[in-house]
């Protein structure tokens, strides 16, 4: 894919130096709020939920999208996916929490949390909502919930570890004998049959590789042993599912020389096998499921932030933002990559290499390092890319500084959709002994 290509991807395109985001010059808009910012494009995220909808439609009817909420977990965003009749999968009770806020039935909601206390349960069990639990004594715990509180066992779900993960970063790979999710392979048998035996009636399954695959074919040899562990407990206990869920962990092209996911590749290496066992007849007629939250939502967004200091300390060149860490944790956390580029190239010849660095008071907020960019100056705008997913929900108030404001785009109009935080924020819920005052 060429450069412009790729830009074009993300809703971005320069027009006479100036860059311009879902048709909107980002110069007038960082002149118009305070920066940093998240500008998120509702466009971009219509438009990847329904490549992934025709991807799944096209191969197998029976398909439910399950938004993964942790991704962003933002009102107006869940809102759009509502729209969409998207399902969510969330890992916590806030995030269902945000959920039903919205206005989302339980029945739309995956609850895929781990190390589950008694709350998570009650609440879950409390607002029926699906759980999908990852050990034999969450089993226990919550089979004895339902009795206390004389609720109906209807439907329950567990992860499956295929042992084969893959990821961005080993911190993402969710699969393998060392990581805390999911089931081995040799207690399937017992978790289901004992579920079973307590009283629940349906049941789903489901597993979760990792997060921010590029490669398709990384698919393969978990799915391989998911189908494999699918038919054993059909063939064994008898079993027959409501749902299969492949998870998520689909990644998107951070990087200009980097291709997108390829979506044939992908849903041959679902379809295929899983068809096979569903025509077999032995398995039901299960829903297929998966949990795509950065493949929806990455690429929807763009951080504005503004250079106040451009620093050569005789060794190497640094363009200082208002934009950290606290704003976006990725580069530091994992080492990732987000494509940085000016807001306006006009008159702008001259190459030079930077280090571009945040206000966090740590050597380690570093939003990108050894970027060849046009010639910068302080007060320049620049965008920071694919900030859609993990950006946000993952920001901090480090350093006490407060989380930036979120704007929305649709159609030309720019709604904010989050106010930026305020000193106050940041100490409201303190007290302090009275001994102290
Ligand atoms: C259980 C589960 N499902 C879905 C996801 C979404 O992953 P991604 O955003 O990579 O699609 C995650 C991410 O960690 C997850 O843990």
């Amino acid at each position: 894919m060429n450069y412009i290509d790729w830009l074009s991807r993300k809703d971005l395109e320069y027009r006479d130096g100036g860059l311009y985001f879902a048709n909107l010059n980002t110069l007038g808009i960082a002149e118009k709020f305070r920066t940093p910012i998240y500008i998120i494009n509702e466009k971009t995220i219509r438009k990847r939920y329904r490549e992934l909808k025709d991807t799944l439609n096209s191969g197998y009817k029976k398909n439910k999208i399950y938004f993964a909420v942790k991704s962003n977990t933002n009102l107006s965003i869940l809102k759009i996916l509502v729209s969409e009749r998207s399902n969510f999968d969330c890992s916590s009770t806030g995030e269902i929490h945000a959920c039903l806020s919205s206005g989302i039935s339980p029945e739309r909601i995956i609850y895929t949390g781990n190390m589950f206390t008694n709350n998570d349960f009650k609440f879950a069990i409390d607002n029926d909502i699906l759980t999908n639990l990852d050990s034999y004594s969450q089993l226990i715990r919550l089979a004895n919930l339902y009795e206390k509180n004389g609720k109906d066992k209807r439907i329950l779900s567990f992860r499956f570890n295929p042992e084969f993960g893959a990821g961005h970063h080993p911190h993402t790979i969710t699969a393998g004998k060392e990581i805390k999710f999911g089931i081995l392979e040799n207690q399937m048998i017992k978790v289901y049959s004992k579920a079973r035996d307590l009283g629940f009636k349906k049941f789903g399954i489901h597993q979760h590789i990792g997060s921010g695959i590029i490669n398709a074919k990384d698919y393969e040899k978990p799915i391989e042993k998911f189908i494999t562990i699918i038919e054993k407990l059909s063939s064994q206990l008898g079993i027959q599912f409501e749902f299969v869920d492949f998870g998520g962990g689909l990644g998107i092209p951070y990087r200009p020389e980097q291709d997108p996911l390829d979506l044939n590749i992908y849903s041959e290496i679902v379809f295929t096998r899983f068809k096979e066992i569903v025509e077999k007849g032995e398995i039901g007629e299960p829903f297929l499921f998966i949990e795509p939250g950065r493949y929806i939502s990455a690429e929807s967004s763009i951080i504005l932030t503004q250079i106040n200091t451009i620093k050569d300390n005789g060794y190497k060149l640094f363009a200082g933002l208002d934009a950290g860490f606290n704003t976006l944790i990725r580069p530091t956390m994992y080492g990732s990559y987000h494509h940085i580029i000016n807001c306006n190239e006009k008159h702008k010849k001259k190459i030079l290499k930077y280090d571009i660095v945040g206000p966090i008071c740590e050597s380690g907020d570093v939003l990108g390092k050894d970027r060849e960019l046009p010639e910068l100056n302080e007060g320049d705008y620049l965008a920071i890319l694919d900030a859609g997913a993990y950006g946000y929900t993952m920001s901090s108030p480090y350093n006490s500084r407060p989380r930036p404001a979120e704007l929305l785009i649709n159609d030309g109009n720019l709604y904010k959709i989050r106010n930026e935080e305020t000193f106050d924020d940041l100490i409201r819920n303190q007290t302090v002994p009275d001994y102290l005052k």
